[in-house]
């Protein structure tokens, strides 16, 4: 590809969850041999990379993310020989492998961690994370009072009295990146992966790397607040440092990295994607966005203009393993808090029908936008949320941590359906880790396979028709079209998203893709369409 469109500006990427995708041995976990078997199909997808999310050796508290072993592959997902296996079967089909590296902590089994138990206060074990003393008397106060993304506080005490810093579960400790040997460590990490094939890294936190070396509590102006609260551990700016460095690594394998930034808007994001830092950073607005014609094209005109001051364009995605499914949240009203709803929401509130309606649209919107797009495995098939797994099956840390508050992130991560029957629909020999709901035989692939007018040949067709048309302009602009309509042309394809309650008129040209049947020349209520003007 040319210079000015490298293969990722414009990529449709795939996520792979892979406890979750595809069980090749029968253990009730996806694995790397599942992978593999289904690269045809993400093949026949059209899509241009697969991200795999942590599959490094763990003690599975945060589903991988809890990594104890950078450069060993857990034994529960396959073997090296199966990974390197598994990035050139993708190779071979034109598909680029992007890893998951998980800078911000380790897990506490990590080597080094155990080394910092087993070592006195302010040793160089120590400082390679975040070790302080309490506060109060007895040092029996935590130090800031930060709390846990998954609830409760982000410090735990140790057995001498210090505390360590943990943004997410207490069995993942955060790395001190302003020691060097950490900084060393994940450049040799990234040359590990860089050498065995990966195409790049979607790096996770990526905006909580760096903490404020006065550890301040929240609240207190510490020059870092923007708009109010100061978070102390969050997108601080000596950060960009960290990445710049990475990208010097991975410009000398021609490899990508893909911010999970979580910041305040784009005035924010923009600084991640300047040219010596990432190359796609997700926009979470878009992914959060409730289904509001309105809300969504003030969030695509910030991307789109955020982005583009510094030489980038925006990498869309409508879920991922962290957030409840898109047919479940646009099928709530817009001011239930989906997140909330899964715990002890009216389940009367939810329109399914309603949700996969606009499901499919907001896929056809995003698949239309200029930039790349991140798909969530199952999205494909319009899988909703599982909202009613039974506590005992629940295995998101964010259960415990929030004391059964918040009921987590399981229901978006359950296995993937590919047989209309059978154990586990297919997933694998036996049952899978998660329960699937009984009637998830009529999503799943078979069910949808070359059955026209499925999600799958939905998203199918669109992929093929945006490499036909989109990919290699960044053209876009808005076409006037009323309140409750969002319409724009890209190039010769207009894009057409019908968010209100009737039925509007299609504009003239040939319908390439529509996400409701079109008859008569009308886009039914939440429907979409492209068509392309002669
Ligand atoms: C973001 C990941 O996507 C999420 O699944 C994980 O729990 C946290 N980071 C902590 O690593």
């Amino acid at each position: 590809m040319a210079p000015g469109h490298p293969w990722w500006r414009q990529a449709v990427v795939y996520q792979v969850y892979l406890r979750s995708f595809a069980d090749g041995n029968g253990d009730g976990t996806g694995d790397i041999r599942g992978i593999r078997s289904h690269l045809p199909y993400l093949r026949s997808l059209g899509v241009d990379a697969v991200w795999i999310n942590p599959w490094y050796v763990s003690p599975m508290n945060d589903g991988g993310y809890d990594v104890a072993d950078y450069r060993a592959i857990d034994p529960q997902f396959g073997t090296m020989d199966e990974a390197i296996g598994l990035i050139e079967d993708a190779r071979g089909l034109g598909l680029h492998v992007l890893l998951d590296l998980v800078p911000n902590h380790t897990s506490s089994a990590h080597p080094w961690f155990e080394e910092a138990l087993a070592s006195a206060p302010g040793s160089p074990a120590r400082d390679r994370y975040h070790f302080r003393s309490g506060r109060g008397p007895n040092g029996s106060r935590a130090p800031t009072n930060w709390a846990g993304v998954f609830g409760g506080s982000a410090w735990t005490r140790v057995d001498d009295g210090e505390w360590y810093l943990h943004l997410f579960d207490q069995t993942q400790p955060d790395l001190n990146w302003s020691s060097p040997e950490v900084a060393a460590e994940f450049e040799d990490i990234l040359r590990f992966w860089l050498e065995k094939g990966a195409a790049g890294f979607r790096v996770d936190v990526a905006n909580g790397l760096v903490k404020d070396p006065e550890y301040p509590d929240i609240g207190i102006d510490d020059g870092n607040s923007r708009g109010g609260v100061s978070i102390p551990y969050s997108d601080l700016d000596l950060l960009h440092d960290i990445v710049r460095d990475w990208r010097k690594v991975v410009d000398e394998y021609e490899g990508i990295l893909v911010a999970e930034a979580w910041v305040d808007g784009w005035d924010r994001l923009a600084n991640y994607l300047r040219p010596d830092e990432y190359h796609q950073a997700f926009d979470f607005d878009f992914m959060q966005a409730p289904w509001d014609a309105d809300i969504m094209k003030g969030i695509i005109d910030a991307a789109l203009i955020g982005s583009s001051g510094v030489g980038a364009v925006p990498t869309w995605v409508l879920s991922n393993h962290d957030i409840v499914r898109q047919v479940t949240r646009y099928g709530l009203p817009q001011d239930v808090d989906a997140r909330a709803w899964l715990l002890k929401g009216d389940r009367s509130l939810l329109d399914p029908g309603l949700g996969l309606r606009r499901a499919r649209s907001a896929a056809l919107l995003m698949l239309g936008l200029p930039g790349s797009a991140y798909l969530y495995q199952g999205e494909e098939l319009g899988l909703p949320e599982v909202h009613d797994l039974p506590f005992e099956v629940l295995e998101d840390p964010t259960w415990v941590r929030s004391r059964h508050t918040r009921k987590g992130r399981d229901g978006c991560r359950v296995p993937l359906p590919w047989a209309a029957s059978g154990p586990s629909f297919g997933f694998g020999t036996d049952g899978g880790w998660l329960p699937q709901p009984a009637d998830w035989g009529s999503l799943s692939v078979e069910a949808q396979d070359g059955v026209p007018g499925s999600t799958l040949e939905l998203y199918r067709e669109a992929i093929d028709l945006r490499s036909r048309y989109l990919v290699g302009t960044d053209k876009f602009h808005w076409v006037d079209a009323g309140d409750e309509m969002l319409v724009f042309d890209r190039g010769q394809v207009r894009v057409v998203v019908n968010f209100g309650a009737d039925p509007v008129p299609l504009p003239h040209g040939e319908i390439l893709i529509t996400s409701v049947p079109a008859g008569d020349g009308v886009l039914t209520s939440q429907g979409a369409a492209w068509l392309r003007s002669d």
